[in-house]
């Protein structure tokens, strides 16, 4: 698009609603422009893609060593207080060397009934059980962060011994959730500022993000040293990091990571289902049916419940927590039949490319069903599962996408077995950007006693 010299393209986000509508405005852009554009938004030189094919291009020639984008706002927390982060922030070989370790216990094959399902089930059936019948769930935003962060340690420790350590990890897991629930504010609200200028200025919006960051980084460190003896020579995932020979000081910085990574993208992603679920009673009556047939399902059996997961995926591309994924090209590429130079930044537009027509069918319908297979094995509503890629692909695509979609699909299913979600607003949420796609307003539903 043609921009105003040095502003870019800046005014017309503005006019599109700034930085909590960037996805529509980039998405308007692709309608306009079509699936490849380049656009400069503020500092940022960018080429946009939302076609499928060339996004598995883009994947194709990212290199030994993927880069992305990382929050200024956190680079600069890092420089500034020496402090030295988890697997999203590694580059190069030290990158690989520890998601070799990460992927090696969470993505793979045998890992999820071993690794995932029995601590997931245990957190979920505690946290339906929690819920109060008949009432409206106070602060739900809050409840899933608390949720996302039980499962973490249940997996960290493994089932037994999380059972073992419940109550008195409770307090420690509940200060932690909210510590990394403020994280989340604190940049969503810095993100709107140039860091620097920020840290420069010594707004308030810098201390409170330095202050919310620390605090957040003392409990998570203090979290898994008290995770530590208990975990060694343990079948969870700490104690198999440690038995790979991970040092304790490596282990601690990893997993006080995965803590703030598994935070706002699971609990986010999960608000988003439960909305989507309140809103079409119909797919609840028809899980709560799939459910009951599989009453007795074996562990493996029942994280994969096929319409669970198919909510799951709907809710991933109507509301994809990372709208954006980044990546510099390590070398010259063709995308889309443009000349991409090495270095430049490619930003995939999962928000256009899961909302598409050409990829999906009433694309704005929500229909799980879309997602299960006829016996033939084809989608049965025709879905393009690359054209939606929230947890993205690639040698750096999330670590930790098994665990999510099995914790999600298992609280879907321990709620729905005892419970029918009502929404308690008529009003819409809109998506909006606050860091992560994040509802305009907050997520009430009521959960209903099943008779
Ligand atoms: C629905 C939930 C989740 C979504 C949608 C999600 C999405 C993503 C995406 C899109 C990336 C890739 C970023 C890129 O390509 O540059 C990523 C990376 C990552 N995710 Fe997740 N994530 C989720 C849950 C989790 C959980 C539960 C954990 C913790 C176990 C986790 C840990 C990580 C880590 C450590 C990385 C960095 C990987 C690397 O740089 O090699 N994520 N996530």
């Amino acid at each position: 698009p043609r921009g105003l010299p040095l502003l870019g393209t800046t005014l017309d986000l503005l006019a599109a609603g700034a930085a909590p509508r960037l996805h529509r405005y980039v998405d308007r852009r692709h309608c306009e422009l079509g699936p490849v554009f380049r656009d400069s938004i503020g500092p940022v030189d960018a080429v946009f893609v939302a076609d499928a094919n060339e996004m598995r291009r883009v994947f194709s020639v990212e290199g030994r060593y993927p880069a992305h984008i990382v929050p200024e706002s956190w680079l600069l927390y890092n420089e500034v207080y020496g402090y030295k982060r988890g697997l999203f922030f590694m580059d190069g070989e030290e990158w690989l060397r520890f998601r070799r370790v990460l992927s090696g216990q969470l993505l793979r094959a045998g890992s999820v009934p071993e690794l995932l399902v029995a601590p997931c089930r245990a957190v979920a059936e505690n946290f339906a059980s929690e819920l109060a019948a008949g009432q409206v769930v106070p602060d739900l935003e809050s409840h899933m962060y608390l949720w996302a962060t039980d499962v973490l340690v249940a997996v960290l420790l493994g089932e037994r011994q999380y059972s073992a350590m419940r109550s008195e990890l409770r307090a420690p897991t509940e200060q932690l959730a909210a510590a990394v629930h403020r994280v989340f504010g604190e940049s969503a609200r810095l993100s709107l500022l140039p860091a620097r200028l920020a840290r420069l200025l010594r707004l308030p919006a810098w201390r409170d993000f330095v202050d919310a960051v620390g605090a957040a980084l003392t409990q998570g460190n203090a979290m898994v040293t008290q995770l530590i003896p208990a975990c060694e020579g343990g079948a969870g995932l700490l104690g198999r990091l440690l038995a790979a020979g991970v040092s304790h000081d490596d282990a601690r910085r990893l997993v006080v990571d995965l803590l703030l990574a598994a935070g706002d993208t699971t609990a986010y992603s999960t608000l988003w289902l439960l909305y989507l679920l309140a809103k079409h009673p119909p797919v609840q009556e028809e899980l709560h049916r799939e459910l009951t047939r599989a009453p007795a399902a074996g562990a493996e059996e029942a994280a994969r419940l096929p319409l669970a997961r198919g909510a799951m995926r709907e809710a991933l591309r109507l509301f994809p927590v990372a709208p954006f994924l980044s990546r510099y090209l390590p070398e010259d590429a063709t995308i889309g039949g443009y000349h991409v130079p090495a270095g430049q930044l490619v930003v995939l537009s999962l928000y256009t490319s899961g909302r598409s027509e050409q990829y999906f069918p009433q694309a704005d319908r929500f229909w799980p069903q879309r997602w299960m297979r006829d016996p033939g094995g084809a989608y049965r509503g025709v879905a393009a599962s690359h054209a939606s890629l929230p947890f993205a692909m690639g040698a750096r695509s999330c670590v930790g996408q098994k665990l999510a979609e099995t914790q999600m699909a298992l609280i879907v299913a321990e709620i729905t077995k005892r419970f029918r979600l009502e929404l308690a607003d008529e009003e819409e949420p809109e998506m909006v950007m606050r860091l992560v796609s994040v509802p305009s307003k907050p997520i009430r539903v009521r959960p209903v006693p099943r008779q």
